[in-house]
């Protein structure tokens, strides 16, 4: 079934009205979105096999974003997140991305690296070539160790030869590169590399050290574009201060690193929410944010396109998977990719990059043209007031005084409370 994702008023709905809406919006059965109760998800013998010394679950909330089109194919995105205004800040970005059409994306093949390094190596410019030479043998070898990753079409697809300098002494480190297809990879391309490590060695004639996935997954990465209307952002002003403001983020050390949060708000959300790596994601997308000139800068760039509207592009590094690790295992990711509706790690990836575009637009335009206070601040006095004791029918009263006294403090959702019970 097509999802529609533009299901306004969400944010008025309980919980569960808000679930069913999303049941029949997508070809999700009802009783599958169950698991998103507190009581009935992960279980601790679950969460016991997944780490050691397991004490408990900690629960995050798990929110929807709407009106994301990707590719012209409408998602409902689901984010998990602690930070207030994430989840209406993509939806809102994502209904002003709609206007021309969503988002438009892209991606390479799912090519993931290993990494071998080799020391004492008393020639390592000519190891490099026996490495080279090698290349078949090497490649069979590790292809070996997952025949089935080799009939759905993977497999190692070459291998590189970097000679790295340090202090300590110029290492040899070969470079597996492999398709993991729907896999995150890491642990095919670990036990490839560690497979390979004894031999390639003895080629370079030195010793095999570390054995292990490279987090820059620059061979894998996703690209979104959307165009975001003009009017619809603010106005012309409102898109030259855009651009102004990214300008700013990748010429500016200290700008980009914020910049770039904004984009993770987004991508870890639904990195977290499918079970997948976040640490992954995030370390190949901050190498990522380096330039060829070793310069951390922004991942994203915007810029107004002929029609005076403002166009968005990001490209980032995509390790995430739909087999395996705790995609499978944990009871709520395999709802949230269930209600997602993506088919391959490829679908997920693209989603994730359009996902981080809407964040970072919602965020610098919020930035441009007010603050991003304002839009805080409402978020902010609810859980001021809860910690204070507000009950849901105070709720609304002390968030209201709170914001019109600016004074968002627990002392004074205190007072506020008193007075009102004073009162009653
Ligand atoms: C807050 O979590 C994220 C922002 O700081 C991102 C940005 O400044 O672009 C608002």
């Amino acid at each position: 079934m097509a999802v529609n994702s533009r299901l306004s008023g969400m944010k008025d709905l309980p919980i569960g009205e808000r679930r069913a809406r999303i049941a029949r919006s997508t070809s999700v059965e009802p009783e599958r979105l169950e698991v998103l109760d507190p009581e009935q998800g992960l279980t601790l013998e679950q969460a016991d096999h997944m780490i050691e010394n397991a004490i408990g679950v900690f629960g995050v909330p798990l929110g929807v974003a709407t009106n994301f089109t990707v590719n012209g194919r409408d998602y409902l995105i689901p984010m998990a997140t602690e930070e207030p205004s994430v989840i209406a800040a993509a939806s809102n970005a994502a209904r002003i991305a709609r206007v021309n059409g969503g988002f438009t994306t892209s991606t390479t093949e799912p090519l993931m690296r290993a990494q071998i390094q080799i020391l004492d190596v008393a020639d390592p410019h000519t190891a490099r070539l026996r490495l080279f030479e090698a290349r078949d043998e090497l490649m069979a070898l590790a292809d070996k160790q997952d025949p089935q990753l080799s009939r759905i079409g993977g497999g190692v697809r070459d291998v590189d030869v970097h000679l790295v300098d340090a202090p300590a002494a110029t290492y040899v480190v070969l470079h597996l590169i492999v398709d993991v297809r729907d896999a995150m990879g890491a642990n095919a391309v670990n036990t490839m590399a560690e497979a390979v490590a004894g031999r390639a060695g003895e080629i370079a004639q030195g010793r095999a050290l570390l054995r292990i996935l490279s987090n820059k997954a620059d061979l894998r990465l996703c690209r979104a574009r959307a165009v975001f209307d003009a009017d619809a952002l603010g106005g012309p002003e409102v898109v030259d201060d855009i651009v102004h403001a990214a300008a700013l983020a990748e010429a500016d050390p200290y700008r980009a690193a914020t910049h770039n949060k904004g984009i993770m708000n987004g991508v870890v959300a639904v990195v977290l929410a499918t079970g997948n790596d976040t640490r992954a994601v995030e370390a190949g997308s901050h190498s990522h944010a380096v330039d060829r000139n070793g310069r951390y800068t922004a991942l994203s760039h915007f810029e107004k396109d002929s029609d005076g509207n403002l166009t968005g592009v990001l490209e980032l590094p995509m390790a995430v998977g739909l087999v395996g690790g705790a995609t499978k295992v944990h009871p709520v990711a395999r709802a949230a990719v269930a209600l997602l509706g993506v088919d391959t790690a490829r679908e997920l990836g693209e989603v994730i990059t359009a996902v981080g575009l809407a964040q970072n637009l919602a965020a610098v335009r919020a930035l441009a043209a007010e603050g991003i206070q304002r839009g805080h601040m409402s978020l902010h006095a609810r859980n001021v007031a809860v910690t204070a004791g507000a009950t849901p029918e105070e709720l609304p009263v002390v968030v209201a005084r709170l914001i019109t006294d600016r004074a968002v403090r627990g002392d004074h959702a205190e007072k506020i409370l008193a007075e009102l019970r004073d009162k009653a």
